[in-house]
């Protein structure tokens, strides 16, 4: 294993009786890096994470996590990671202080988390029992509960189903910050947007297996996807002479709204400029980038199952 690699996954396979959940997967996640896992309900990306995190034994393959193998170490590995799952259940009757010092006397080492509970605005909350907390407010205190061992590498399984827009851009910035101190981040989610913004790479998997892996970046470029420009005339406009353009490659008109396609990127500059040197009368210009949902899209053959 090399020494900038946080986990290595060769031939990874996982079946539940007749079901195979994960097939032969392989790859690696370097250190510090945002690693993403998405994938369609099903497609085996908690299998896989819990693999990584000792909490399931693969039926075959090798899974190395800082260079331990998570079934044989689990102990100490126990100590080195932070683990978020998708389904946490906490006694209802138990206050949020209390399930974090029940946390804390977990783990050799432990941070202070009253700072945790500040940046995840939780503070308030903390005399409350669990069972009178919000999904939202859960979810952050599961957030909470897989930090306060300072670990190496964290596992987030579906990082922000269930919070408010609001509450998932506190939770992005809390991640960069998580990663910024040092940390390896995997995660798994539903939300492209979060994906996009967040990854390093990404990984995307379906009925068990990857489908591709590569940064956000690489996937929408791989995709050749086109970009679209969207303005609205009024009354008779010639726009045939668009055409003329070398990086135009489709235009069409809807009542007044003209829609300009290409997969150049300046196409837009180009649009652009050939508005303001014919002095064509334009508003509400807009511009459409593709983006992971679209590679998403194109490579599942599906939307993203929420
Ligand atoms: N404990 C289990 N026993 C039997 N089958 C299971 C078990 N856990 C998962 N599965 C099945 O294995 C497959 C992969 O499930 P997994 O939970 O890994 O998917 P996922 O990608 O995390 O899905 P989701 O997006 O819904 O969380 C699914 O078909 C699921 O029904
Ligand atoms: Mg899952």
């Amino acid at each position: 294993m090399q020494k900038d690699t946080a986990i290595q996954v060769e031939k990874l396979h996982k079946s539940y009786g007749k079901l195979t959940a994960v097939q032969d997967i392989s790859f690696s996640v370097r250190k510090n890096e945002i690693f993403g896992i998405v994938g369609p309900n099903g497609a085996g990306k908690t299998t896989t994470i819990e693999c990584l995190e000792g909490l399931r034994s693969p039926d075959k393959g090798l899974v190395r996590v800082l260079g331990l193998d998570p079934q044989k170490n689990r102990r100490s590995l126990h100590e080195r990671i932070g683990v978020q799952l998708q389904e946490s259940r906490i006694a209802s009757q138990i206050k949020v202080w209390e399930v974090l010092d029940l946390y804390t006397a977990l783990y050799s080492r432990t941070v202070d988390y009253k700072d945790l509970l500040e940046k995840l605005q939780l503070s308030q909350v903390r005399s409350r029992f669990y069972s009178r907390l919000s999904g939202g407010q859960k979810q952050r205190l599961f957030i909470a509960l897989s930090l306060i061992n300072d670990p190496e590498i964290v596992f987030f399984d579906e990082l922000t189903t269930g919070l408010d827009p609001q509450a998932r851009r506190v939770i992005w910035d809390l991640v960069r910050e998580v990663n910024e101190s040092g940390k390896t981040v995997v995660l798994t989610t539903h939300f492209m947007e979060e994906a996009e913004r967040l990854c390093d790479r990404v990984l995307i998997m379906d009925h068990g297996r990857i489908i591709t892996l590569d940064s956000p970046e690489n996937l929408v470029k791989k995709l050749g996807a086109e970009h679209k420009i969207i303005f609205s005339i009024k009354g008779r406009v010639q726009i045939e002479s668009f055409n003329e353009l070398a990086t135009v490659e489709k235009v069409s008109v809807f009542r007044d709204k003209v829609t300009i396609s290409g997969k150049d990127q300046r196409l837009l500059a180009d649009v652009v400029n050939h508005l303001i040197e014919r002095r064509i009368p334009y508003y509400d210009l807009q511009t459409q980038q593709p983006n992971l949902d679209d590679v998403f899209i194109s490579l599942t053959g599906k939307e993203i199952r929420k």
